[in-house]
């Protein structure tokens, strides 16, 4: 593990990356269901800690959900969390999340195979989209596979899913290929989409700036490959 620390900036941005652990589990598949609602069967994360090829990021807020919603004057007195607990089911809220666990905003998966890294799952909760935190989740793969010095990242992305392709293209992803009818829910084609030589200088600048506008946009966050 190595951890992206001290970075000079003068904001936090008030989420981090970290390998995903076994207490993020049930959070994982929470995000998943939502951001894959017709995804079927769903990935078994406990079996992906497991499996050699794989790596997992979660993003997680540094903050606990709890203090936006309390009141100055109120301690966080344990039936205090127990009742937020419920309300926020009440509300509709995301339940997975414990009072006292991080709560899970993003994961992405990687499988490396050969020279290759191979994006299988990225996703970010609904109410957390439009933050950078896709953005960074990116980054995140991309440096980790930049140290476990593979040539490239590629991915399955859908033909329809501009807003995903948009990311990939910001971070130098391009259009290698179609695998047709890809998608089992609705046959869906799936486009290719691969990065160039992640470890060539061109790239590392490239990426090194795109970092930079990123901290400077959304503020430094930590990442824990
Ligand atoms: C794709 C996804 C992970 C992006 O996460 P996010 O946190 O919302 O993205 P960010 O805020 O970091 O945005 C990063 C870039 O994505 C693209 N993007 C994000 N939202 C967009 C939108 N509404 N319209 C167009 N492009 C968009 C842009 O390129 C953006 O960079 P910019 O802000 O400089 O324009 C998220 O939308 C998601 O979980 N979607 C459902 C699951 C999914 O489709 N995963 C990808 C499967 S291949």
């Amino acid at each position: 593990m190595s951890a992206a620390r001290n970075i000079p900036h003068t904001t936090q941005m008030p989420y981090a990356l970290r390998p995903m652990q076994e207490r993020d589990l049930t959070q994982a598949a929470e995000i998943e269901r939502d951001a894959f609602p017709t995804l079927f069967p769903p990935t078994s994360f406990r079996r992906e800690l497991k499996n050699r090829l794989a790596r997992y990021l979660v993003a997680w807020r540094l903050d606990d959900p709890l203090e936006l919603t309390r009141q100055p004057s109120e301690s966080p007195t344990r039936i205090n969390r127990i009742w937020r607990s419920a309300a926020s089911l009440w509300n509709g809220r995301p339940i997975a999340w414990q009072p006292g666990k991080p709560y899970i905003v993003g994961f992405v998966g990687a499988w490396y195979m050969h020279d290759e890294a191979h994006i299988v799952s990225v996703g970010v909760r609904s109410d957390y989209r439009g933050f950078g935190i896709g953005e960074l989740l990116l980054i995140g793969a991309i440096e980790q596979a930049q140290k476990r010095r593979m040539q490239a990242v590629t991915l399955e992305v859908r033909i329809s899913n501009y807003i995903a392709q948009n990311l990939y293209k910001k971070y130098g992803f391009r259009k290698m290929g179609v695998r047709k009818g890809y998608y089992s829910d609705n046959r869906e084609d799936a486009l290719i989409m691969t990065t160039p030589a992640i470890n060539h200088v061109s790239y590392r600048q490239e990426l090194r700036s795109l970092v930079e506008s990123h901290q400077n946009r959304w503020g430094a966050a930590d990442r824990i490959l």
